[in-house]
């Protein structure tokens, strides 16, 4: 009998680090399958880590789904007049360089409706908030033709901010009730180079931002406070012992300047949607600071805590280190949602 089972590599490239999970969905089960992890801290050497990375094996297929992020994508939440979703992304497209810096010839666009405003409530509302996002396409195009010189099969391409959200919505499937209804969240992944925020209501994204601060600030400040090369300040920053508090001093501008630009975005929510930011999950690679957890916490003044997005999955024990996968999961948000967009 034919069996039931699609695998394909949610696969990020963070701007530091390199996370891939193969997720295979059989009938019943989503099963981690195959994982993989490198630090990779410049451009010049992705390409030949990701090589490196497929060809040690592991990986059972070639299908992946990636992520671009950065300054060429861009997110917008515009006004329109109500009208279907094909009208939609045809005025979106024509009136584009209202909205965005790029020629609309040079960008793939995806829109999404939010929700009506306006009028005396659904059907009757004469306005939609619609989500625009724009990436650039040689960012798009570039990403993809290196995998598949690398000779993989790149079958989508999305944000990280949406693949978070996708990460998050698996986790109410195979750990239903974590997530009370009518409830609103923000998650927040803070890699190395920036913090990824989606504000989900109900399970829907309302607002999605990149904010450029990110564990490279963190370790910049620990650079100039004690006087290290870059790569000392890397090491004291993750295992810091009997100085964890000269660390926690040296960076706590910084958090407070991420703190605060993320606690922005959530103002600017809670002004346009009439609603109010309730719990804040934490993701990425930053995370694992031991103080930035309560730091964050007490600059929201909302309940802030560290999800654990592997969590409630099936793993394959004997093609997959269970040590590693574990001590990384707080990394890996981005990843296990992009291997959740297709399913
Ligand atoms: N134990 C640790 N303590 C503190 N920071 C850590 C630790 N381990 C890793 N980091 C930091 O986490 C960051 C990497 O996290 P992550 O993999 O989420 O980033 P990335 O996806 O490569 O970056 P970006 O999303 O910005 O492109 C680095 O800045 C690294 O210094
Ligand atoms: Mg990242």
């Amino acid at each position: 009998m034919l069996k039931q089972r699609k695998s394909i590599v949610g696969l990020d490239i963070g701007s530091s680090s390199i996370k891939a999970i193969e997720l295979t969905h059989d009938k019943f089960d989503y099963i981690i399958t195959a994982f993989a992890q490198v630090d990779v801290p410049n451009e010049g050497a992705r390409r030949d880590a990701l090589a490196d990375m497929f060809r040690a094996g592991g990986f059972r297929t070639k299908r992946i789904s990636t992520a671009v992020s950065g300054k060429s994508v861009i997110f917008r939440y515009i006004n329109m007049a109500q009208m279907s979703p094909d009208e939609m992304r045809n005025a979106v497209r024509f009136e584009a360089d209202k909205y965005i810096p790029f020629d609309v010839e040079e960008v793939q666009l995806d829109t999404q409706k939010l929700m009506d405003v306006g009028g005396g409530g659904e059907g009757t509302a004469s306005e939609m908030k619609v989500l625009l996002v724009a990436a650039k396409n040689s960012l798009v195009h570039d990403q993809a033709e290196m995998l598949i010189q690398l000779g993989l099969q790149p079958v989508s391409v999305g944000v990280d901010a949406f693949a978070l959200g996708n990460a998050y919505e698996l986790n109410d499937i195979v750990s239903p009730g974590l997530q009370g209804s009518d409830h609103t969240v923000a998650l927040v992944d803070i890699g190395a180079s920036k913090a990824s925020i989606n504000i989900l209501r109900n399970n829907v994204s309302f607002f999605a931002r990149e904010v450029p601060v990110g564990g490279q600030d963190i370790t910049n400040a620990i650079t100039r406070r004690f006087g290290l090369e870059a790569f000392e300040a890397e090491a004291l920053k993750r295992d810091a012992g009997e100085q964890i508090n000269d660390v926690q001093d040296a960076v706590a501008p910084v958090l407070d300047d991420l703190g605060n630009e993320i606690n922005l975005s959530f103002d600017f929510f809670e002004n346009q949607f009439e609603g109010e930011v309730q719990e804040v999950y934490l993701s990425g690679g930053s995370v694992l600071l031991p103080f930035l957890e309560e730091g964050l916490e007490r600059i929201f003044e909302k309940r802030t805590r560290v999800w654990n997005p592997i969590e409630g999955l099936k793993v394959r024990s004997d093609n997959v280190d269970i040590d590693s996968l574990n001590s990384a999961a707080p990394q890996l948000a981005v990843a296990v949602g992009l291997a959740a967009i297709v399913g």
